[in-house]
Formats: C-alpha cells, structure tokens, sequence
C-alpha cells in the first residue's frame, strides 16, 4: 500500500490504473498542469538540474529519495497515506459513525469548498514566488525555493485527484478554474487575500514560509481529522512535506538574524544607517517584516465567529488541530470560548459558544506554535549579546477580517487614534523604504559555496551534503 507505482504517467498509490475514467480525466489535466507550471513556476530556470526529494513512499521512515532532476520533469503524483482499518468519526454530530469512503450528498458543496479553498493557496504560492529564483542568496537557498515550489505544486495534484474523483464534472470543473485564478491579479485572483501579496524578496520568503506554510499546517492538522477519510489520508501526507517548508522559513530568518548580529558585534553598532551601509538588515526592519506576515496570517483563519466553522465541526468536515489528543467531548455543545472585540476603545475578551469560535481556536493554536520558532530566534539575538527581542504583535494589530477589521490597534494592544496610527506605522510594518533597502540587496550568487552578505550560511547542508554542494547545476 504504502509502495508508489512510477511506471505510470502519473505516480501514485491510489491504484489509479484500476479507474480508467479517472485516469484519462487526470491526464488530460495534467498536460494543462505542466503548461501552467511553465508559465507561471519559477521564472527562468525550467533547464536547471535541482537536487530536489521525490516521494518514493509514504512509509515515514524514508519517504524521500533525493536527486537532480529538471523541475517540468519532476514526477508529481497522488500519495495518500494508508487507510487506517475501521477508521471511526471521532469528533461532532456523527462521532462512533465509520469515517466516510465517499461524499455524502449533503455535505458536498461544503467539502467541495474547503477542497478548492486548500487547493487555491498552493498554485499561489507558486505564483507568489515564482521571481525568487533570480536573487537566490545561494545555491543552497535556490535549491529550497524549488523544492518548496515543486512540493506546493504536488499539494494542487492532492486537492484536484479528490476533485476528480468525488465530485464529478464541478470537480472537474474546479479543477480546471485552481489553473486559472492567478495571485495577485485583478479579475480573477486567488481565493485568500494573504495569496493575493507579492512576496517580492527573500526576508519576505522566509517569513512567509516560517508564518504562512505554518497556516498551512494547522488547516491540514484540521482536515487530516476529517470524517471524509481520502480528504484525511491525503492531508496527513502532505504534512509530511509541509514540515520542510517551514524549516526553510524558520532556518532562514534565523540565518539573517545570525548574520546581522554578527555585523553588529563587528561594528559595535545598533545604528541602523550604519548597519545598512554594511550591508545587512537591522533588527527593526525584522521585526516591521515579522509584524506584516503574522498579522496577514492570522486573518487566514477566518472570521472569529463563524457558523461556518461550527457546521463544518459539527457535521464532521473538519475538526480542530490534534483533535484526538483532546480530552473533552469532541461535540462542543454548551462549551464557550473567549474571542476579542472592541469596547469602549479597548480590546476585550467576550465568552461566546465554542462551536461558532473554532476559526478562533484554531488561530489561537496556531499562535501559540508560531511564537516557539520566534523566540528560537530571540536565542540568536542572546547569544550575541544583543539587548534586542523580536515579539509577535498582538492578535488584534493590523487585522482585516471578523469583529477585529478597521480598528486601529498597536503591536501591544491598545486601541489607537488613525491619527497615531498614521503616525507610527511606518516603526510597525515594513515601509516603502525598508522593501526598497531589502530589495537592493537581493541578487543570484551562482557559485556553489558563496552566500549573499546579509544571510549567514546554514550548519548543514540538505540530505547530509556539504553546504557547499552543487544543488543546481545551471546547464
Ligand atoms: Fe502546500
Ligand atoms: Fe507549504
């Protein structure tokens, strides 16, 4: 089971051979697939041989085998993790139930949505980043860019086979449309809004992947609970991947972290002018860069009462994160749960039914993991001997979704004047100023064992290779 046949045009563990409608109906897709990656996958580098994983399994221990291989030649398949025997509904209105092998008609335009919805952001990303490749800092980090970018583009092929194969001709149909939405642009963008930024550096790449692939965990943790077992087995394997984008984030904003503060002990400065004229990026640039990812990701989750949230609980769709290490009834009826909301020109805490607040839960969970991987990064500052914190804002800075949008709050919560607004945001979040500095530096360093100034090397390299192995070979 866990074995993937390659022989096949399209790879996968799913005995795709077995339904030949199927099978035509995912290859026809896949050639408009491939024509959609050559126009909008990464930019100029589609002759580059990248040392890039491929799953050759879902079995946990040695999923992957590494190797150089041409990006349109990578093999994107369909990987499911195995079914688990007599899997039960462990959560909401149908609990003890057996999980659902098909699509039960009246839950299908739900499914149908979340599916498509998951599915959007992950062309997007690709989308988003896709003129990184041209001021890669190093080999090294080119190398992780597409890796991102090719596994970003398997997660599409997860969401589309379940379009395919349970949903008919509007799956069909959605499937074609996740090709034709586009990041960013005006008639016919992708669904989110933090899909539709650019991601116009690499300070923006790591902090997107560090903040925005982590949302991408947490809605996968949600859905790998779900009642409908394909959705389940599907999303449990894309976790898998998901774990090495945000090491890229995480590993990468520390490196630049790393590399700042050793030019502040060099220079014996704080002084941001003086930092920058060296070449590398302040501290507060970091911190405004931080503060602009967080907030647009946690609007990710959704608004923070939804009746939404609590139908797709209640009837099974999607349950919370780790929803079977929780102890309580898994039904939530009566439960309530603290969300914010403005009174008096303060932000306050308000109990209010759990069941409609679950987008908050999940946001708060995720709050809670993100802020691990920010005071990682404090230990650099530390060790350094820097009298610096970098903090995650407040949940209610810089927000434009639920009870929360259009109010003016600062990083540490206050509800703040638009006057004070307009006149601090520019210490809040990156200025024009601080992406046209961090833009500047941007450039490819081509040669294996150089890295850009403003980023430190990795301790080690991907698959146990030396930092400066050839992960590109640029024919
Ligand atoms: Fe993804
Ligand atoms: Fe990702």
């Amino acid at each position: 089971m866990s074995g993937i046949n390659y022989s096949e045009k399209i790879p996968n563990n799913v005995n795709l051979a077995e339904d030949r409608t199927l099978q035509r109906a995912l290859e026809h897709w896949q050639p408009n697939y491939l024509s959609w990656w050559q126009d909008m996958g990464p930019d100029g580098s589609q002759n580059f041989d990248v040392y890039l994983r491929t799953a050759v399994s879902v079995d946990p221990q040695g999923w992957a085998q590494f190797g150089h291989v041409k990006m349109p030649d990578y093999r994107w398949g369909i990987f499911l993790n195995p079914a688990e025997q007599d899997r039960k509904i462990h959560f909401g209105d149908h609990m003890g139930e057996a999980a659902w092998q098909d699509v039960p008609g009246e839950h299908r335009a739900n499914l149908r949505r979340i599916i498509v919805t998951q599915g959007d952001t992950e062309p997007a990303s690709v989308e988003q980043q896709r003129h990184l490749g041209l001021t890669a800092p190093s080999q090294y980090d080119l190398r992780n860019l597409f890796q991102v970018n090719v596994e970003e583009g398997r997660h599409l092929w997860a969401m589309v086979y379940l379009l395919h194969k349970y949903f008919g001709r509007d799956g069909r149909e959605e499937a074609e449309a996740l090709l034709e939405r586009r990041s960013g642009q005006d008639d016919n963008p992708r669904i989110l809004e933090a899909f539709n930024e650019k991601t116009p550096d690499w300070l923006s790449f790591f902090m997107f992947t560090y903040f925005t692939d982590r949302d991408g965990k947490f809605q996968l943790c949600a859905l790998a609970e779900s009642a409908f077992d394909p959705l389940a087995r599907t999303t449990k394997f894309m976790l898998t991947e998901e774990a090495h984008h945000m090491f890229v984030g995480e590993s990468g904003v520390s490196r630049v972290i790393q590399r700042t503060v050793d030019m502040m002990n060099q220079l014996k400065t704080d002084d941001v002018a003086k930092l920058r004229a060296a070449g590398v990026i302040d501290l507060p640039t970091i911190q405004r860069y931080l503060n602009f990812h967080f907030s647009v990701t946690i609007d990710l989750f959704g608004a923070d009462q939804s009746s939404n949230a609590a139908t797709f609980y209640s009837s099974g769709l999607k349950g919370r994160y780790e929803e079977g290490k929780r102890t309580d009834d898994h039904v939530l009826k009566g439960q309530s749960y603290k969300v914010l909301e403005v009174v008096n020109g303060q932000v306050k805490e308000k109990e209010v039914p759990m069941l409609n607040a679950l987008n908050e839960v999940l946001r708060d969970d995720y709050i809670t993991d993100s802020k691990g991987g920010v005071e990682r990064w404090n230990r650099v500052i530390e060790k350094a001997g820097i009298p610096f914190r970098l903090t995650v804002p407040h949940k209610a800075f810089h927000r434009n979704i639920g009870t929360l949008a259009g109010t003016k709050v600062s990083p540490d919560g206050r509800v703040i004047s638009e006057a004070e607004w307009n006149a601090k945001v520019d210490e809040w979040l990156p200025t024009g100023e601080d992406r046209a500095y961090v833009a500047s530096l941007m450039g490819r360093v081509g040669e294996p064992c150089k890295f850009a100034n403003w980023i430190a090397p990795p301790v080690m390299g991907i698959n146990r290779q030396p930092v400066d192995f050839e992960y590109i070979r640029c024919n």
